[in-house]
């Protein structure tokens, strides 16, 4: 057998990594300034989390959910006092995708309305509801083209109200970051706003932090910066820095019905040992204010370079946009200076290094991108 050919590959087999660098088969060392898609949080093969996730596939790899899952409850614990959401449900799923399609499904369960309202250049995931909130077209098979669901301009409050008023949306989503779209931020005004029109038309609002999430905007999630409170969070990526997991955090007016949602793989005992590890580390080693801090300069010195038209991001999530396509560039820089790094459409690269990456590092990348532009 095969592989189905969905994805245009860099002929490099990474073989190992450590901290903020990966080595592919032939002993090469990467510059890892994309952490996976934004999937690394605290570094590749952290001590810690190798260890935890060690003991914990000794003791026991995976039980169904009918049965308690006392690591799922200190891992709600942990994340609820971290995050910021103490007294919101959690809901333990496997993909980005899937937190989405829950969350989704959660709020139209809970006032009964079809609508969805998403936005230009949204990227939600490939899942059936999911790739109708995703504003690109080629995602979507026939089947799941749906009249359901309404794209607003992005940051544009009068659109958003004109639909909301006619109470047919059960939901809005949003990213706190569009990534996809190439590094969009909402505007902090428009989250307020967009906050009480939700309240006010019975609308949940369901943030999709999945690449946003977890520290990478220099907070918990960057919807705080405009210090709003979502319904509903969807988080995946580095919540298990590789392990494949992710969550709902589910406000408390909602009520859990026997039968709605269900998994058979979601919180199982690994993930959750490699979810808990995670928050352990982000903790001890200040991730978060890392993200912050290490974002901030590296964002200051990239806006110094005439070549680049705009420095767009926050904490460890940046896009650099260029005039021209930077195709070439990427190639050179992965394959001459050794730098993995990410790429939106033809003209923007896209940076989602590990939480755990220094000023050293930074500056390492600085001097390659340097040579390369
Ligand atoms: C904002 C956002 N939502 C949802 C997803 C889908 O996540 P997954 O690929 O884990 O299904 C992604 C993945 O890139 C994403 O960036």
């Amino acid at each position: 057998m095969k592989l189905f050919d969905v994805f245009p590959l860099f002929d490099i087999n990474v073989v190992e990594g450590k901290g903020c660098y990966v080595y592919d088969d032939k002993g090469n060392e990467y510059l890892d300034l994309y952490g996976g898609h934004a999937v690394i949080s605290v570094g590749h093969t952290h001590p810690y989390y190798v260890a935890k996730l060690t003991e914990q596939l000794n003791k026991l790899g995976f039980y169904s959910n009918s049965v308690v899952n006392k690591l799922q409850q200190e891992l709600a614990q942990k994340m609820g006092e971290q995050c910021g959401y103490p007294d919101y449900f959690l809901f333990l799923v496997n993909s980005g995708a899937e937190a989405n399609e829950n969350a989704i499904k959660l709020a139209s369960f809970h006032n009964g309305r079809k609508k969805v309202l998403s936005f230009k250049k949204a990227f939600h995931g490939r899942t059936s509801v999911t790739v109708a909130t995703t504003d690109i077209p080629a995602y979507s098979a026939p089947v799941n083209q749906s009249e359901n669901v309404v794209f607003a301009p992005f940051n544009d409050i009068e659109f958003v109200k004109k639909e909301l008023a006619t109470k047919e949306y059960c939901s809005v989503i949003i990213e706190g970051i569009q990534g996809v779209a190439g590094i969009q931020i909402p505007y902090d005004d428009f989250l307020k706003e967009l906050r009480d029109v939700c309240t006010e038309t019975g609308t949940i609002l369901i943030l999709d932090e999945i690449q946003s999430g977890y520290g990478r905007s220099g907070k918990f999630f960057a919807h705080q910066y405009a210090e709003i409170q979502a319904d509903l969070i969807t988080v995946a990526k580095g919540i298990g820095n590789g392990f494949p997991m992710s969550g709902v955090l589910i406000n408390p007016m909602f009520k859990a019905v026997y039968g709605q949602l269900g998994t058979t793989f979601g919180g199982n005992h690994l993930a959750c040992a490699a979810a808990i590890a995670v928050l352990d580390i982000m903790k001890d080693e200040k991730l978060i204010e890392n993200a912050y801090n290490v974002g901030e300069f590296l964002m200051e010195e990239l806006r110094k370079f005439p070549q680049i038209k705009e420095v767009r991001g926050r904490g460890l999530m940046i896009g650099m946009e260029f005039e021209e396509p930077i195709k070439e560039k990427r190639t050179k820089l992965l394959f001459e200076e050794k730098v993995f790094t990410g790429a939106t459409g033809t003209h923007v690269f896209r940076l989602l290094p590990p939480l755990c990456l220094t000023i050293e590092q930074a500056k390492e990348f600085l001097e390659r991108f340097k040579k390369v532009l």
